[in-house]
């Protein structure tokens, strides 16, 4: 059968990370992959996680599946944080949340319901987005459209234009949001520019699809649900898929969360009943273990507060390296304006590095980012940077 089968391409994104751990170079810098690092260059097991897991250790008397869609006692830990544990779609008990496994799981247990009652309608993803959002609608069955999202002269939100595709969004279309540290561009919607798009969305009856992958990597945890609030307040029917990846650095656990927010408890429960079918007739229920870990802190006072103290030093210092790479590139001598990279939010930025630069980065000093110039600030500590803004600097000429 597999004689004449040719090979997928790499991913843009994890096969890089391949690449880079087969480099035996000692000065190899990863800006790829969305995964935070420390400034010792390590992604570090938290220790709010390392706290949960202890008590877990010694508590947990089995191992037996979980039901279709997760612990109850984690999509209420996950409804919480975000919708604000005061928010009127927990106290109207309109959304239907299952444990999907990671943000990506989340997107596709979504796609795969959406799919199967409106299979005809298109996904918009934003111009750029996150290059697996193409995989995961796509392979659901989906039609992919883009609308206007980032200007790359101004090398800032394209509002109007944005707006503007989406007046031409027919009902019932899916629009997929990147509710904050937009992937791959750090450029967010701020304030009344969500509240605009909410109640437009409203009014033309489309989808709106939140991939909620960064809480508490922008503004903080509480700031970052200000988008998921509007849709909620607008009184659409939308999807958020969440991750606890990033934000507990739960990566391998493959901890997220589909929740579907409909207009009244009824219909959340019809909701409910066809993402168990969904869940089961492809991986039957989910992987308990970050499940139990997230639950465990978000429901503990001392672990909450540890970890929140945890997830802003995680932002801080992204924030700080920001700051040492415009300072860096302008100390290099690099032309150009480079303070919107201090502008952006969460992990990434899109440099403007053409992909010249790129190739150049990778081939003659073992740095490696993605492809369209997303560069993951995390991978820089204060021992690298010199080395890449001098590597910048030669790459760009
Ligand atoms: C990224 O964009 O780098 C992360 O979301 C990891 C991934 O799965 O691509």
């Amino acid at each position: 059968m597999w004689k004449s089968i040719q090979p997928a391409p790499p991913d843009s994104i994890l096969g890089l990370t391949e690449e880079f751990k087969k480099d035996q170079n000692p000065q190899k810098v990863n800006l790829g992959v969305g995964v935070y690092k420390d400034e010792a260059g390590n992604t570090p097991v938290l220790r709010c996680v390392k706290a949960a897991e202890k008590i877990l250790l010694e508590k947990q008397t089995t191992k037996s599946y979980l039901p279709i869609s997760g612990d109850p006692a984690y999509a209420a830990a996950v409804q919480r944080l975000i919708f604000g544990s005061d928010g009127e779609v927990i106290s109207s008990n309109r959304a239907a949340t299952i444990h999907a496994p990671g943000g990506t799981g989340a997107l596709r247990v979504g796609a795969d319901l959406l799919h199967k009652f409106t299979p005809n309608v298109k996904v918009w993803v934003s111009s750029p987005t996150w290059a697996n959002h193409n995989g995961i609608f796509g392979t659901a069955g989906f039609e992919i459209t883009q609308y206007a999202y980032y200007n790359s002269e101004s090398r800032d939100l394209d509002f109007d234009k944005m707006m503007a595709d989406f007046e031409t969004v027919p009902a019932g279309d899916i629009v997929v949001l990147h509710t904050c540290c937009h992937n791959p561009s750090g450029v967010d919607l701020v304030g009344e520019q969500w509240e605009k798009v909410a109640t437009l969305a409203a009014a033309k009856g489309w989808i709106p699809f939140l991939d909620f992958a960064y809480q508490g990597f922008g503004d903080g945890v509480d700031e970052d649900r200000f988008a998921v609030e509007q849709f909620a307040r607008a009184g659409c029917d939308f999807l958020v898929a969440s991750s606890f990846s990033k934000n507990f650095g739960l990566y391998n656990e493959r901890t997220g969360a589909i929740s579907v927010i409909t207009q009244n408890a009824d219909e959340a429960s019809v909701a409910l009943s066809h993402l168990k079918t969904v869940v089961r007739t492809n991986y039957s229920n989910p992987p308990a273990h970050g499940g139990l870990v997230a639950t465990m802190i978000l429901d503990t006072p001392e672990l909450h507060a540890m970890w929140l103290e945890e997830l802003s030093d995680m932002r801080d210092r992204i924030v700080n390296m920001r700051k040492a790479l415009v300072a860096g590139l302008a100390a290099q001598g690099v032309a150009g304006d480079f303070s919107f990279i201090e502008k952006q939010r969460g992990m990434f930025s899109f440099s403007g590095w053409s992909d010249e630069v790129v190739m150049s980065l990778r081939k003659n000093n073992n740095i490696y980012v993605v492809g369209g110039g997303r560069i993951n600030l995390a991978g820089l500590t204060t021992t690298n940077i010199e080395y890449v803004c001098a590597a910048v600097a030669s790459a760009m000429g």
